[in-house]
Parts: structure tokens; sequence; C-alpha cells
């Protein structure tokens, strides 16, 4: 009601039309005030109706998607896992008993990696891909095959640099990201009741950075929803290692695992790791980055020993 009282006497004074128009009279003055107020009243009220109309909507009508945060950013979890019965999607590939996913599920823990690691990973992926780039929004280093993104296409960072490979990453580089591997790898053997030496690194492993440039070319679209078993046969149990800080170092480009009933949200947070079986009973997606830049890691493991790989290394 402030406006109502601060506005309706101010309006006429200072509009100089009206003071023109205003009549010498005192008496036939009030009449059009009166009906100037009623109007005023109107139209408050129905800004009023208006706003709270469009709040409810908002919340109600205007976005139906319900959210659920798994992991917030603030939070420092020691580890929160969460059952899901597994999906088909195992039956189609050959089993590994004592590995292949009988129990699914998701996990997300801050207490596997240090924030200090993340910072020194982290250097690794500026480091690299400080060398490429692509002219869409997401940008890839996969340190096992040496992809690297650079304008509409990938270069392999290990041929083209040839042996000057070694001044720009270090044995050191290599022995942190082992150390990290190894580590994820014994938190998923842990959290699913399997054994870590049937757990084998599987390709691609990769470095991501994303910003909010517009995507130029498929690769560039990383916000569709997908399983990763079917977008990589070989994938059991995939883990995400975030290097950066939702709402700190970028905007948007949470990981959401998407369900009929309420959608489950991982805010990144360096030193984070979200791991998960990769059938379709995880169909996730990463929403669009909106400012800022977000890296992490893709580390993921198979169980058939055919699609192993070994680590890293200076090729
Ligand atoms: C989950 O998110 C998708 C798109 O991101 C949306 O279409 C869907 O409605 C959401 N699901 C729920 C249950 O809110
Ligand atoms: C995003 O990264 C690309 C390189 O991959 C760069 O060309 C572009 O300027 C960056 N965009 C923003 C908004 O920082």
């Amino acid at each position: 009601m402030a406006p109502q009282r601060r506005g309706a006497p101010k309006a006429p004074e200072g509009n100089r039309a009206a003071d023109r128009r205003r009549p010498s009279s005192t008496k036939s003055v009030r009449a059009p005030r009166d009906v100037w107020k009623k109007w005023l009243r109107v139209a408050v009220l129905g800004a009023c109706t208006t706003f709270v109309a469009l709040l409810l909507w908002g919340s109600l009508g205007g976005d139906d998607s319900i959210t659920e945060v798994l992991a917030h950013r603030s939070e420092v979890l020691p580890g929160r896992f969460i059952e899901v019965p597994c999906s088909e999607d195992y039956d189609s590939h050959r089993r590994f008993e004592g590995c292949s996913p009988r129990k699914c599920g998701r996990g997300v823990s801050d207490a596997i990696i240090t924030r200090d690691e993340a910072r020194r990973i982290r250097s690794i992926a500026e480091k690299g891909l400080s060398l490429g780039g692509s002219d869409g929004g997401a940008s890839i280093l996969d340190l096992h095959s040496g992809a690297l993104s650079v304008g509409k296409h990938f270069v392999n960072l290990y041929r083209y640099f040839g042996d000057k490979i070694q001044t720009i990453f270090s044995e050191e580089d290599f022995q942190l990201y082992r150390d990290l591997r190894q580590k994820v790898q014994l938190a998923i053997a842990q959290a699913f009741g399997i054994s870590a030496s049937l757990l084998h690194l599987t390709k691609p492993t990769f470095f991501s950075r994303i910003n909010s440039t517009a995507a130029r070319t498929a690769h560039d679209e990383y916000w569709h929803a997908h399983v990763d078993k079917v977008t990589y046969g070989s994938f059991d149990y995939t883990s995400l290692l975030y290097l950066s800080d939702y709402l700190d170092d970028f905007g948007g480009g949470r990981f959401v695992f998407m369900e009929e009933g309420a959608n489950k949200t991982v805010e990144p947070r360096a030193g984070r790791v979200s791991f998960f079986t990769s059938g379709s009973e995880n169909l996730h997606r990463v929403e669009k980055v909106h400012w800022g830049t977000r890296y992490a890691i893709t580390i993921a493991f198979t169980c058939d020993p055919d699609h192993g790989i070994a680590d890293p290394t200076f090729t």
C-alpha cells in the first residue's frame, strides 16, 4: 500500500500537463483527484495480483522438473551411497563374476581425493588444454590416447609434439594420475563389494574443460542425457573427479541423474568424486555451463580384461 500513499499526491504535482489542466477552483479539483486515486488503487491491485500469479506459475507450472540435491557444493561428504536396481544392460555383455554389477547405484565422496591433489591435477589439465581448445564450449584431453581438442577436430598430442611432450608434462604428472586412479578404483570396489583387482581402467579416460561458448560440433554437445554403457560399451563403473567448484568457478554445469519422480543433482566441488554403475539405471546429463570454466576428469573401469588399458604414460 506504500506506493499508493507516496504516489497519489505526488504524481499530479510532478506532472506539468496535469498542472496546466488543473482548474483554479478547489471544489472541482477534488473530483478528478478521487477518480485518479481510484484508478491507481485498481492499477496497484492489478499489478500485485499479476506478480503473485507469476510467482505461483514459476514455482508450480512454469518448470515442472523436480530436483533433489544428492551432494551440495558446500558439503564435505565422507561418502554417500545410494543403491538403485540394476538395469538389464549388463545382460547383453559377457559377465565377469565377482565384478560385473549385481549391485548397482551411485556414490559421492569428498574423502577420496584431497583439494590439494585436485588442484595439482587440474594444473595438468590446464597445461595440456592450453595447447589446444575446441571452438565450441567443450574441450577434452585424453591422456591415454593423446587426443586433444583443437578447433573443430582433435590432434594427437603425443604424435604432434613428439619428444617435446617431456617439456610439457613430467613423470610426476603421470604418477599423480596413477595415484588418483588407484584411489578411485579402491573406493569403487569397496562401495560395490567387489575386488579392486578385478577392475581394469578402460578408455576413454580424459580431462574435460567446459565453458559457456556455444557448441560448434556434435563433440561439444555434452549436455544430452546418455547412458555410459551405451555410449562406451566397455564401461561398467564410471567415475568423475571434479576439479573446480560449482558457483565459485562456474555456473550451470551440475551433474544430473535423470529419474522419474525427481532428478538428482551432484554439484561439482574440487576433489569430489562421483561414481556409478554405467548402465541405464544411471541415465544422466550435465547441465549447460552458463559462465566460468568447469574442469573434470572421467575415469572408467571395465570388468573385461580385454578392454583394459594401461595407465597413461609417455609414449
Ligand atoms: C529431469 O530433467 C529433465 C530435463 O533436464 C526434465 O525434462 C524432466 O522433467 C526432469 N524430471 C523430473 C522428474 O523432474
Ligand atoms: C571457451 O573456450 C574456448 C577455447 O576452447 C575459447 O576460445 C573461448 O573464448 C572460451 N569462451 C569463454 C566465454 O571464455
